[in-house]
């Protein structure tokens, strides 16, 4: 007896295999002929596989023509060609063991259709429904493709902290870590006496591994970074989390255009695998989250992407007579709308954005010789908006550190990021891909908190 995922089951190379099947029970019917089909899930793929479960069964009236929705069970049996239409294969039952039944009366996903914002409050059961399921599953894919792009290119995975005393991105959007009780917090005079804190210092929850991960790159070449960053901005919309995974490549000797040139081929390389290796599941995307996102995907990895600059940006958006809620003058940080108009309206593909404005990017971008911009890139794409940010960094320890006081940073606190310029510095590049805007731009998924497991925002972390 093998045991088998219904992933396997459902091929149909496996017909008249003997195999054991387990799962979780999604539908029930029987035949007035005094058998029941049973609609077997495990997670393995998109699809269920049909068991029929007959009355000759010892627990047939007992058990099996009791099971209701989201009951647990193992089948064995064997698996034979599927008569019906949609699957190769179904299994006929010489044994149904219960593992657990469900409650029709309180089980929250007896019915079929849940509204995202319902499902949201039940977060410890959606993976059991399809969109959730199929999600889970893009979401590994697109994981397993990150490490493979990077690794195929030769980059090295190195594991950036957590919990660190630097804000990467000058935001001062942190939540700080303390052992320090709140209700008897210690001074120094005036001021919070971080000596008695944990770490002798302030300590917070990163926002960015790049800091960190330009120290390997100045060292051994090409790395990435992969993991939860934290930002405790409050901002309640559909793209923010205060809990989001990113995936920083960080790389010695590469400029600008190095760098948009590397992660456009990264993004059309999860485009494909997903639509090669989740079929199943984008099809399901596209018939009921979002009739566009195969269309879009396979234009995207077809397309060469727009590249211009900031300025050029600013100049079509002033002259396309749109109105828009935050109206956009050179200088400004471009909104949603604004990211959204440049891909959805005016080039209707991703757009590589370069050359921001000094005073709305972060210190570590290299300033350009006009004085007003640094080498910032963001890549846009419908939909979602911004997928990627990322920059050539400033590599000249002087104009480094001229910056960092012009933004209000200690460069004591930094000394040893100084130091990789005052030490072998040399031309380098990153940027930051957030996984979940990835997710939801592949799936369609409108909604940030429907692309992680356990969404983390302002006013809420229940599960
Ligand atoms: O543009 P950001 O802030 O760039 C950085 O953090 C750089 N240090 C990255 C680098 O160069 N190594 O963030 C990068 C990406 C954004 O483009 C967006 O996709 C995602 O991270 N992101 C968020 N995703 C979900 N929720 C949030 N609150 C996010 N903030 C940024
Ligand atoms: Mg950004």
């Amino acid at each position: 007896m093998n045991k088998l995922s219904i992933a396997q089951a459902r091929k149909p190379e496996s017909i008249g295999r003997e195999v054991r099947l387990q799962g979780w029970v999604r539908t029930r019917r029987d035949s007035k002929a005094g058998f029941s089909f049973l609609e077997l899930n495990d997670g393995s793929c998109f699809g269920n596989i049909q068991v029929i479960a007959e009355a000759g069964l010892e627990n047939y009236e007992s058990e099996v023509k009791r099971l209701t929705a989201g009951s647990s069970v193992t089948v064995e049996g064997q698996l034979r060609e599927s008569p019906g239409k949609g699957q190769a294969t179904e299994v006929l039952a010489r044994r149904v063991t219960v593992h657990g039944n469900a409650d029709p009366e309180t089980y929250a996903l007896q019915k079929k259709q849940h509204s995202f914002e319902f499902l949201r409050t039940i977060a410890h059961l959606r993976p059991r429904t399809n969109t959730f399921g199929a999600i889970a599953r893009v979401r590994n894919c697109v994981c397993r493709s990150i490490h493979d792009f990077f690794q195929e290119e030769g980059f090295l995975y190195i594991h950036t902290p957590i919990i660190t005393a630097s804000d990467c991105e000058g935001a001062g959007e942190m939540f700080q870590v303390t052992t320090l009780k709140l209700d008897q917090i210690p001074k120094k005079g005036p001021a919070i006496d971080f000596e008695q804190d944990f770490f002798d210092r302030p300590a917070f929850l990163t926002v960015s591994g790049q800091l960190e991960a330009e120290t390997f790159a100045c060292s051994l070449g090409k790395v990435y970074t992969f993991g939860p960053t934290f930002r405790a901005e409050n901002s309640n919309t559909s793209r923010h989390l205060a809990e989001f995974w990113m995936v920083e490549p960080e790389m010695a000797f590469f400029e600008l255009a190095d760098n948009m040139d590397l992660a456009e081929r990264f993004l059309k390389r999860i485009f494909t695998d997903v639509l090669e290796k989740c079929p199943e599941d984008m099809e399901f995307f596209n018939l009921r989250i979002d009739t566009t996102v195969l269309e879009t995907l396979r234009h995207v990895i077809a397309s060469d992407f727009v590249r211009l600059t900031y300025t050029e940006a600013v100049d079509i958006l002033t002259g396309s007579g749109e109105t828009f809620e935050y109206p956009v003058s050179w200088g400004v940080d471009l909104q949603a709308e604004h990211e959204r108009y440049l891909t959805e309206k005016h080039f209707r593909s991703p757009v590589i954005l370069y050359d921001y404005p000094r005073r709305i990017k972060p210190f570590y971008m290299r300033c350009n010789d006009d004085g007003k911009t640094v080498r910032a890139m963001d890549i846009l794409v419908p939909k979602v908006g911004e997928i990627i940010g990322g920059s050539q960094r400033e590599e000249r320890l002087g104009v480094l550190a001229e910056r960092m006081a012009e933004q209000g940073l200690a460069a004591e606190n930094y000394w040893w990021y100084l130091d990789l310029r005052r030490y072998g510095t040399v031309p380098h590049s990153g940027f930051g891909l957030g996984l979940e805007r990835v997710i939801q731009f592949v799936t369609g998924m409108a909604n940030i908190r429907d692309v992680i497991a356990f969404p983390r925002t302002p006013g809420s972390a229940e599960f």
